[in-house]
């Protein structure tokens, strides 16, 4: 069996795990995650948790099938609950929306006061994930992009702990620092500006009272956004 393939976006996540730490993999689906972890000799043990038992059967396969089922413990549950709070250094929750991943740490009142750190990878509204992350005491470490065929995504390294709260131009694109090594944050910057814009056309096209309130709020982001963009080109010359 030949040691197994991650697309790029979870090889970005993969990426971001130090050696030796005690792993756990929440929406573990087909274990894909642990596993190449595993056989890259990164960590020597993990947890891999989902909520179903059809996904969690997948994972048990996956890692029959690369000869890793005594070092994957697999547990069937909803968010954190299958894992003990010292349990692991490293938790990833991965592959699902920024509001799912925001209720899951929100329903495990231990993730925000002891010492494991999380690897997060929102499929969409990460500005939301962002925004509660600070106001709920987490501390969001670094941020990474990674790009499959036109679909860009971003993983937060994040742990216990207050950071400096976030603006809402930062809520949306992440705080940015000159000399952060990041090669698609241009890229990232430029569709965030594109989406403000188009969501901007609507409201200014709407008669509903309601939009006047959003209008003025979208249009100081887009200006914010611009501005991030302007600084970021600077940094790069
Ligand atoms: C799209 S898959 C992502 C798999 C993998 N983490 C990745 O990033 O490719 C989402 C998985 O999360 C599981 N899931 C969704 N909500 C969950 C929850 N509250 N707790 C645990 N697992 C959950 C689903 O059953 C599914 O297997």
């Amino acid at each position: 069996m030949r040691p197994i393939a991650l697309s790029p976006r979870l090889l970005a996540l993969a990426r971001q795990v130090p050696q030796g730490v005690r792993f756990a993999d929440v929406g573990t689906d087909h274990a894909r995650l642990p596993v190449w972890l595993l056989e890259q000799g990164v960590i020597d043990h993990a947890i891999a948790t989902d909520l179903r038992e059809g996904p969690l059967e997948q994972a048990r396969e996956t890692a029959r099938r690369h000869g890793l089922s005594g070092r994957i413990s697999f547990r069937r549950g909803n968010g954190l609950a299958p894992l003990g709070p010292e349990e692991a250094d490293l938790c990833a929750i991965a592959g699902m929306g920024g509001e799912t991943i925001a209720a899951i740490l929100a329903a495990a009142p231990w993730a925000a006061k002891g010492r494991t750190r999380f690897l997060l990878q929102p499929m969409t509204s990460a500005q939301d994930l962002r925004g509660w992350l600070w106001r709920n005491g987490f501390h969001i470490e670094s941020e990474a992009l990674s790009r499959e065929g036109e679909a860009l995504y971003v993983s937060l390294t994040v742990s216990p702990g207050s950071m400096r709260p976030l603006s809402p131009t930062e809520e949306w694109a992440g705080r940015q620092f000159r000399g952060m090594g990041a090669p698609l944050r241009g890229l990232y910057l430029e569709r965030l500006i594109t989406r403000v814009q188009g969501a901007l056309e609507g409201l200014r096209r709407s008669t509903r009272p309601e939009d006047l309130w959003r209008l003025s709020e979208q249009e100081a982001l887009a200006q914010g956004l611009e501005e991030m963009k302007k600084e970021w080109d600077a940094w790069q010359r």
